[in-house]
């Protein structure tokens, strides 16, 4: 099937955790070979995307946006034509309000005229930040109002809105033409801030869906510490001032596997942040698990429930996603410190034994078919591992 714009949960690489304001021409143009070199591409992720700080602090005399001109010396646009000639897709950013979050002009007031630049540059995706936004026009209005331009400037540009779940959005964002919404603050290379951020998202799932999907931040997978944003890698206060996760940086792998498959399983996009040019071993096969991907990609777009374990229900719990052809996705988590037994129950499935159902597993991280259960499925997860399975409802 043919998928449209938006359809499915974007996938892609944005240069915000590990590179900040130190981005140019020649990094996004190593990006989109990393895209190639490294299996990405072939993995589905498709986007190329330039967060804050490739602008010049002034519009031109005709209130156009300039790129920088040290970072960007020959414009945005070979840049774009650069990621297409390898099968990508280009994305970039901009604010809700009169500036970015680092102080370059933001969009307010030139929502078509920055709409038509991005189109003539050959822009894809574009991220729409939300500080420095005027206090009397509420953000809904601003992100209808972008949505609007995009819609209209002549190519197909998909808006990812990053308001960081204010303003009452999951009541306005879909209609308001959004293809996805940030519902959270910035996202930290720790495992505190992984879980808190996922957790907030748990019970949100009936807001997100094809062509409008709740985006928890993009991935630290395989960061391990290597960022120059300060607050990502836990040394100090975040650009609001916040503390959380101060004095906490980078995660093991294993905590970089079960937030990929968090974000999987619960159809946010899959925005890698990490130096996709040099990846561990690891990372690359974290971060291309096909498996877990098609689960996150399945063309229902159905947000996962949860049931939790009686006798841990905060912290261990499965995620269980109906997929459209019949099958279920079930991804086991274990939040605790301390290694857990885990049963899940087919019962709270819709499973009966009394109609002789069972189900078919398959392990998604072991890549490994492990046989037909009835009534239940027992494993043991390590500390703040997890494990994903596809299951085929069968006749016992
Ligand atoms: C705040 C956003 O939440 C981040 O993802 C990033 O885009 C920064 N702003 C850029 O200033």
């Amino acid at each position: 099937m043919e998928k449209l714009l938006g359809m499915t949960p974007p996938m892609g690489w944005n240069s915000w955790n590990t590179f900040t304001w130190e981005i140019n021409e020649e990094l996004i143009k190593q990006a989109a070979d990393a895209f190639i070199e490294n299996g990405l591409k072939d993995a589905g992720y498709e986007y190329v995307v330039i967060d804050d700080c490739w602008s010049e602090k002034q519009r031109n005399e005709k209130g156009e946006l300039v790129p920088d001109h040290w970072k960007f010396p020959n414009g945005i646009k070979p840049v774009a034509d650069y990621v297409h000639s390898k099968g990508l897709k280009f994305g970039i950013y901009s604010c809700a309000g009169t500036h970015t979050c680092a102080g370059h002009p933001g969009s307010f007031e030139h929502e078509f005229q920055d709409a038509e630049t991005f189109a003539e540059w050959g822009v894809d995706y574009l991220k729409y930040d939300y500080c420095y936004k005027p206090v009397h026009i509420p953000g809904e209005i601003l992100y209808k109002r972008m949505s609007t331009a995009l819609r209209n400037c002549g190519r197909p540009i998909m808006f990812s809105a990053c308001n960081w779940g204010n303003d009452d959005i999951y009541k306005w964002i879909r209609e308001s033409g959004a293809h996805l919404f940030r519902s959270t603050g910035d996202i930290q290379d720790n495992w505190e801030s992984i879980k808190r951020l996922a957790l907030s998202q748990m019970g949100n799932e009936c807001y997100g869906g094809c062509f409008c999907h709740n985006d928890i931040d993009m991935l630290v997978v395989g960061m391990h510490g290597g960022s120059n944003n300060q607050y990502i890698n836990g040394e100090s206060d975040d650009q609001f001032g916040n503390k959380e996760g101060k004095g906490l940086g980078g995660c093991t792998d294993t905590e970089y596997k079960t937030h990929f498959s968090l974000w999987a399983m619960m159809n946010s996009p899959l925005m890698m942040g990490c130096d996709i040019r040099h990846m561990t071993d690891r990372t690359k096969e974290i971060l291309t698990n096909k498996e877990v991907i098609a689960i996150n990609q399945d063309i229902e777009c159905r947000g996962p429930y949860r049931i939790s374990q009686w006798n841990n229900p905060e912290n261990v719990f499965s995620l269980v996603k109906p997929l459209a052809n019949g099958d279920y996705a079930i991804g086991m988590y274990n939040f605790s410190d301390v290694p857990a037994e885990m049963s899940l129950q087919f019962w709270d499935i819709g499973l009966s034994t009394a109609a002789g159902r069972g189900l078919e597993m398959h392990d998604c991280w072991s890549h490994e078919d492990i046989g037909r259960f009835s009534e239940r499925y027992v494993t043991t997860l390590q500390p703040h591992d997890c494990a994903v399975y596809t299951a085929k409802v069968v006749k016992l």
